[in-house]
């Protein structure tokens, strides 16, 4: 049987020797004295690149072409974010500067990528091999060798002997990170309880619920059934851009309707919904990315930053993945005209759950 550089065996020369087994040390194993043999490779299929000079010099076109292509994004996206700069208080300028330099990263890894794909798929040589296993023990000489290293090592550097190096040095590695614990400290607020900060948000009795992001007051009757709505408290978008974003952090709410039947209700919340819209704080319960995809026909809410899932019929209980704690409802109502309000602040700290261990 041929062998590769690698020790493979080469697919094209097979034979029966292929499938037999391997000595395996004892412990070591991994192919039980039952194993099912190897089966071998499929009969070797020749790719049209391999039998048509054209079809070569075609793929190595392409492939070139969308390397350049690579090249070409990667410049325009250094010059649209010259071009494109973000001017302060202007929200039309970063967007302008995102999507430009989008566009330009998009085309140089989506050139990159496909172009080495297409690269090793079409015109690399196409040869199966198979890498034989074999024993990840080392031999008792290696082994042995390796505690005599290991011994001498130790004599040398006097680790066992010298114990208050040793116990000094034991203790300065366990010290080191500790700034690192004193330095995140000092990124959250210094002098305002976390859980209050979280707790409170813009939302109080009887702010409307205004889309996101023009300000729109919206109406019950506006909310159909099956429908979402990214929402913002009233007067948020009148604040100043530090602010806002300070703001729009802790308050933006996601609003759906359903079925009322369809909700699982506490006694305690059955008055926070009304005739089967329910609003819950967009901001995961996981690290805080916004909840921002609602799968209406099993009413789940999707963060995807972790894929964790809340069940929206469910008082948006988690359901799937690394969140620990449901997404903080708001107690909503209809004022005199016809629009939603809020009945109060958010009961509980929105975002990640670790605040709500202090
Ligand atoms: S932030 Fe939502 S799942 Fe991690």
């Amino acid at each position: 049987m041929a062998k590769d550089d690698n020790g493979g065996a080469d697919n094209t020369a097979a034979d029966s020797s292929s499938v037999a087994r391997v000595e395996q040390s004892t412990g070591t194993s991994v192919v039980t004295r039952s194993a099912v043999g190897n089966p071998g490779f499929p009969p070797h299929r020749s790719r049209v690149t391999d039998l048509d000079p054209k079809a070569d010099r075609n793929a190595e076109r392409t492939v070139y072409t969308l390397f350049y292509l690579s090249i070409a994004g990667s410049i325009f996206a250094i010059a649209a974010y010259m071009a494109f700069p973000i001017v302060p208080e202007d929200m039309g300028s970063v967007r302008l500067n995102n999507l430009f330099i989008g566009v330009g990263l998009t085309l140089a890894l989506f050139g990159l990528g496909i172009g080495a794909v297409h690269w090793a798929k079409a015109l690399m040589y196409a040869h199966e091999g198979i890498d034989e296993r074999h024993p990840v023990r080392g031999t008792d000489v290696v082994r042995a060798r390796a505690v005599e290293i290991f011994q001498q090592a130790n004599e040398e550097s006097g680790f066992g002997r010298r114990t208050l190096i040793r116990n000094s040095l034991f203790g300065a590695l366990i010290a080191f990170p500790l700034p690192a614990v004193v330095l995140f400290r000092g990124l959250g607020p210094q002098d305002q309880d976390p859980v209050a900060l979280l707790k409170t948000t813009l939302w109080e009795k009887g702010t409307r619920l205004t889309m996101d992001p023009t300000g729109v007051p919206i109406k019950a009757s506006d909310v159909t059934l099956g429908s979402s709505f990214h929402v913002i408290p009233e007067g948020l978008i009148d604040l100043g851009h530090e602010s806002k974003l300070a703001e729009k952090a802790k308050s933006a709410v996601l609003l759906m309707r359903l079925k009322p039947e369809d909700l699982i209700e506490t006694a305690e919340r059955a008055s926070w919904s009304y005739d089967g819209i329910v609003a819950y704080s967009k901001i995961c319960t996981h690290v805080g990315c916004p909840v921002a995809l609602y799968e209406q026909q099993t009413h789940h809410l999707l963060c995807p930053c972790h894929q964790s899932q809340f069940d929206v019929t469910n008082q948006c209980e988690v359901i799937f993945g690394p969140a620990k704690r449901a997404l903080p409802q708001l107690p909503i109502a209809v004022d005199a005209e016809g629009y939603l309000i809020a009945q109060s602040d958010f009961t509980e700290p929105v975002g990640p759950s670790f605040w709500e261990r202090s």
